[in-house]
This record gives C-alpha cells, sequence and structure tokens, in this order.
C-alpha cells in the first residue's frame, strides 16, 4: 500500500483549478446541456439497484479528473492489499478483512500461512446449528423452557451493526424477540429487565475485546439479575453466549467454551456484523436469510474488486464526496433513508464513517493539511423533511444528501408508498433545482394572485438550490440487497480513508475519553480529592456530589 499525500499530485492541483471554473455553475445548467446526463452520470446494480449520481456539482470532466487522483495515489494496489490480506491496518499490525467473512466462492485467503476460510466456516456451521436449536425452541433454559427473548449486550460496532440490521429486516424476523443494550446507563438495561422473563431470554454477550467497560458492565448486572433468580451459576451454560475474539476474558466471566462463537482481530469492530456478532441477526431473520445477506455483500465485494473506476460504485461515491469535502469544504453528509425500517441506517454509518476516517495524520505519520472524514447524519425520510430539511433548502451550507429508497414496499398500505416516493422525488428536484425569483412570480401569475404582500415575502422563498444528491432506488429491502447496500457503504469508505492517506482501520482517538472515564470514577467512587482536575470538572463534580 503506497503512502501517497493526495494533495501534492498533479491530480489534486487539476482539481483544484477545475473547481474554480465549476464552482458556480447550477446544476440547472449541466441538465440542461445534456440530455443525456442521467445515462451518464447513473449506474445499475444487478438489476436490483439503481445509483443516480447525476445531480452532483460535476461534469465528465471532474469524473476523469478524480478517476486521474485515484490513479495517482495508486487506488488499485490498495484495493488488492486488503483483499489480499495485507496488514493495511498498520498501527494494529492487522489485516483487514471483513470480505473474507462474505467470500461466498470460498477462495483461498491467506493470512499468516493459514487459509482463514477453514475457520470462517466453522463458525457459520456453529452458528447455524445453533440458531436452528434456538429458533425451534430445542435449546432450553435452565429451568426448561424454550427460549423467546435475545437480549444483545454490546456497543459501538458490536451493537450498531446488528441493531440497525435486524431492524431493516424486520420483515423477515420469526417469533423471537430482539432486544439491544448498549448504553452504560443503567435505564437502559433496567427496562429491558421489565419486558424479559429470566426462565426464558438468552444473552448474548458482543464484545470483540471483552474489555469495553459498557458491555461489561451491562454483562455483569445481567449475570447478577439472573442470579437473583436461579440462586445457581450454572445457569450461564444456558442463559450466556459470547461474541468474541478474547477467549480468555470469556472464560474468566463464566461463559462456557461451547458457548463461544469466536472471530478474528482481523475483523474490525465496525465491519464486524458479517462476523459471529451477527448472530442476532440470524436468531433474528433465521440462517437461510443472514446466508442471502453475505451473498448481496459479495456481489458488492466482487463489482468494488473488479470493475473499472468509471463505473464503480463505491469508488465514484467515495471521490464525489471527496470533491465537496476537500474543493467545496462541505463538512457534512446526510443519509437520508426512505425507509422507516432502515432507520438506524445513519447512525450505523455515522460510527463506520466517522471512527474510520476521522483522522489528522497520514500515513506517513504527518499532520494533514486537507480534509478527511465528513461528518455523517441523518434521520428517516420523511420526517427529517419536516425537522432540518429548512436548512438544506436555504441555508448556507453545502450539504451532500444521499437519498435511499426501496421501490417495493414491504407494507402495502394504502397510497403511503406512492406519497412516499413522490417526496423523495420531489426533494431531491428541489434540492437540485430550486426556486427562483421568477419561477415564484409565474406561480402568482397563475394563480392571478395580485396581492402586493405576497410579493414583498418573495425573496424569502428563493430556494438557489445546486444542492447535490445521490439517488439510491433498490428494488426490495431483501437481506441481498441490504447486504449489497452495507458493503458499498463500506467500500466507499475505505477508498476515501485510502485516497486521503488515512489508516482507516484504528480508532485511538476514542481511547483518551476511555482512560479519564476509568480515572474520573475512582475519584467520585472512592469520594477522594480531585484538585488535580481544571476547575470546570472540579466545579462540575463538586455540583455533582452535593446531590447524590
Ligand atoms: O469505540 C471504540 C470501539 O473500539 C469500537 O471500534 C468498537 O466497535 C467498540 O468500541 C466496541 O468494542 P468491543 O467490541 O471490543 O466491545
Amino acid at each position: 500500500m503506497k503512502n501517497i499525500n493526495c494533495m501534492f499530485t498533479k491530480s489534486w492541483n487539476d482539481l483544484k483549478n477545475h473547481f474554480q471554473e465549476i464552482k458556480n455553475i447550477h446544476l440547472k445548467h449541466l441538465f440542461s446541456i445534456d440530455n443525456n446526463r442521467f445515462e451518464k452520470f447513473s449506474i445499475k446494480f444487478k438489476d436490483e439497484m439503481l445509483i443516480d449520481f447525476s445531480k452532483n456539482r460535476i461534469t465528465e470532466e471532474t469524473i476523469k479528473k478524480l478517476i486521474n487522483l485515484a490513479n495517482e495515489t495508486k487506488l488499485k494496489d490498495g484495493i488488492q492489499s486488503m483483499f489480499s490480506g495485507d496488514k493495511i491496518n498498520k498501527t494494529e499490525n492487522r489485516s483487514v478483512l471483513h470480505i473474507a467473512l462474505r467470500n461466498r466462492t470460498n477462495y483461498k485467503i491467506i493470512v499468516d500461512n493459514t487459509n482463514i476460510m477453514t475457520e470462517i466456516n466453522i463458525v457459520l456451521k456453529k452458528m447455524k446449528d445453533f440458531s436452528k436449536l434456538v429458533i425451534n425452541g430445542q435449546w432450553k433454559g435452565y429451568s426448561g423452557k424454550a427460549i423467546s427473548d435475545i437480549v444483545n449486550i454490546g456497543i459501538g460496532g458490536s451493537d450498531l451493526g446488528p441493531y440497525m440490521v435486524t431492524e431493516a429486516l424486520r420483515p423477515y424476523k420469526n417469533h423471537l424477540n430482539m432486544h439491544y443494550v448498549s448504553n452504560i446507563d443503567g435505564t437502559h438495561l433496567s427496562e429491558v429487565f421489565k419486558k424479559v422473563d429470566p426462565e426464558t431470554t438468552l444473552f448474548l454477550i458482543a464484545s470483540k475485546t471483552f474489555t469495553t467497560e459498557e458491555t461489561m458492565t451491562n454483562a455483569n448486572s445481567a449475570k447478577t439479575w439472573m442470579l437473583y433468580y436461579f440462586k445457581n451459576k450454572n445457569f450461564l451454560d444456558k442463559h450466556f453466549i459470547a461474541l468474541s475474539s478474547n477467549i480468555e476474558n470469556v472464560l474468566k466471566f463464566g461463559i462456557n467454551i461451547k458457548n463461544i462463537f469466536p472471530f478474528w482481530e482481523w475483523v474490525g469492530g465496525r465491519f464486524s456484523l458479517w462476523s459471529s456478532v451477527g448472530l442476532s441477526i440470524i436468531l433474528s431473520i433465521g440462517f437461510h436469510n443472514f446466508e442471502k445477506f453475505l451473498d448481496g455483500a459479495h456481489a458488492m465485494d466482487n463489482h468494488f474488486y473488479e470493475t473499472d473506476f468509471n463505473k464503480n460504485i463505491p469508488v465514484l461515491l467515495a471521490l464525489i464526496s471527496i470533491w465537496y469535502t476537500n474543493f467545496f469544504r462541505s463538512e457534512t453528509e446526510a443519509m437520508l433513508p426512505y425507509d422507516q425500517y432502515m432507520h438506524r441506517l445513519p447512525a450505523y454509518f455515522q460510527q463506520a464513517n466517522m471512527e474510520s476516517n476521522g483522522k489528522s495524520i497520514d500515513r506517513n505519520g504527518n499532520k494533514i493539511l486537507y480534509d478527511t472524514g465528513p461528518i455523517i447524519w441523518g434521520e428517516p425520510g420523511t420526517n427529517g423533511q419536516h425537522a432540518f430539511y429548512q436548512l438544506i433548502h436555504q441555508g448556507t451550507k453545502l450539504i451532500p444528501c444521499d437519498f435511499i429508497a426501496p421501490i417495493i414496499s414491504h407494507n402495502k398500505l394504502g397510497k403511503h408508498h406512492l406519497k412516499l416516493i413522490s417526496n423523495f422525488l420531489a426533494q431531491t428536484r428541489a434540492l437540485a433545482f430550486g426556486q427562483t425569483r421568477d419561477d415564484l412570480m409565474k406561480d402568482l401569475h397563475f394563480l392571478q394572485d395580485t396581492n402586493k404582500d405576497i410579493k414583498k415575502i418573495l425573496n424569502f422563498k428563493i430556494c438557489q438550490g445546486n444542492q447535490p444528491t445521490n439517488s439510491i432506488l433498490i428494488r426490495k429491502i431483501t437481506p441481498y440487497n441490504l447486504g449489497s447496500l452495507i458493503a458499498l457503504y463500506e467500500h466507499k469508505i475505505f477508498v476515501q480513508g485510502y485516497i486521503l492517506n488515512l489508516f482507516s482501520f484504528d480508532q485511538w482517538g476514542v481511547e483518551i475519553g476511555k482512560k479519564l472515564a476509568q480515572n474520573i470514577y475512582s475519584h467520585l467512587n472512592n469520594n477522594s480529592n480531585n484538585e488535580y482536575y481544571d476547575v470546570s470538572t472540579q466545579g462540575l463534580i463538586k455540583f455533582y456530589k452535593f446531590f447524590s
């Protein structure tokens, strides 16, 4: 993997000059001069998905120059390095192989002289057999009753992914009730305790490291809660499962070795839903559907690996994102799923992108002088329309948005879906083309409205437009298509990080808060002196102690 400073490439300079030519051109103009714009800037994936990126502030020249940047920074080598198991996560000396977890053609992938597919397939088989027992009611709790509720305890990648997918694939779910507990706030777990019966509840403790404070605190409280009912530690074998790469710590916690579903250090936490961390997904939708989910991701992996950059969906979306962050200096990207089941998609990719590319030191260890990962945020449509779209339409910021919607809804309720999609199409049109004073005047004329007061407020109604969007239409949110969609964004994140010369697969920044929290906790717990904290922290602690 090459460590090229993108800012010092010829293509970066070309893009800078090109930006000066294009920055004031309106999307309206770009559409008016080219009737083939949609054909040129849209790609179909497997007849299941259409990605329309024509409503972006780009021309064919822009794409050409962005691809030059990808070539000059040796993106092809980077992709090759990831797929062949090179230790591209240098600061942790690890390979990055979530693609292996969905390697459905089972080609050999060698890490440290071992074909990792062998172990992957063993764990998959174990998950298949186990999930069958639980779903069929053959796995009994300590008092002999079948399991009715699954509680996944994990945080970050050990929660966001499986929770998001379980919600997105709700139409495929079986009778088991799924619960996800992540927050160290005791409220989260307490609320679940109110809903479940210890005799029929199975806890999945999902933690790659099995050291994460939040997860271990919640897992220990769950253990204590169960012990209160069963008065005997043997219940653990029937009610506690571990999804982890730290076998030693799992055993110390008291979970039976047979109940461990391992994964490996080359699976990044935020990319772990394809591993045993996905066990709650399997329990919810069945192994057969999980396999389709993996198939969909594998199909996107192949597309990413094999396709030329000018037709490569993750590559193009990543390049367009770099275009906005670094040349238009936009700071955020909104992700707007027009599908209620996908309500956790923005939160999931918020972690995936921001933990991966929120960095300011490049792969050579130098301070970075350009912009790196964008802030990712969003809400499901149409709720967002009545909350924050105002700022996108008329504010002072450029906010590229991804609109994502299924064509076929899982719930055929009257004209709801037609209205939902009409909103999707209306918003992307409005954002691109806006509404000028002339448009507004024409409307008034049409309505034969001569009220002078209305004319006075016309300026406030003007929408400049020229706000870029990608539209992703998916035939239906099936396990297969969701797998492809997630893999698409994972690879987009990889490409962004690779070209921006980042180590995308570590997350050292989150450590500082963890360490400080432990320190403060011991002060609060022992009531000891805290004089060496800053005055603000001291004041807050004093106020807290007054009431606690
Ligand atoms: O927030 C940091 C982080 O390490 C994430 O990358 C990870 O997904 C999360 O914590 C949980 O880690 P673990 O699975 O080890 O409990």
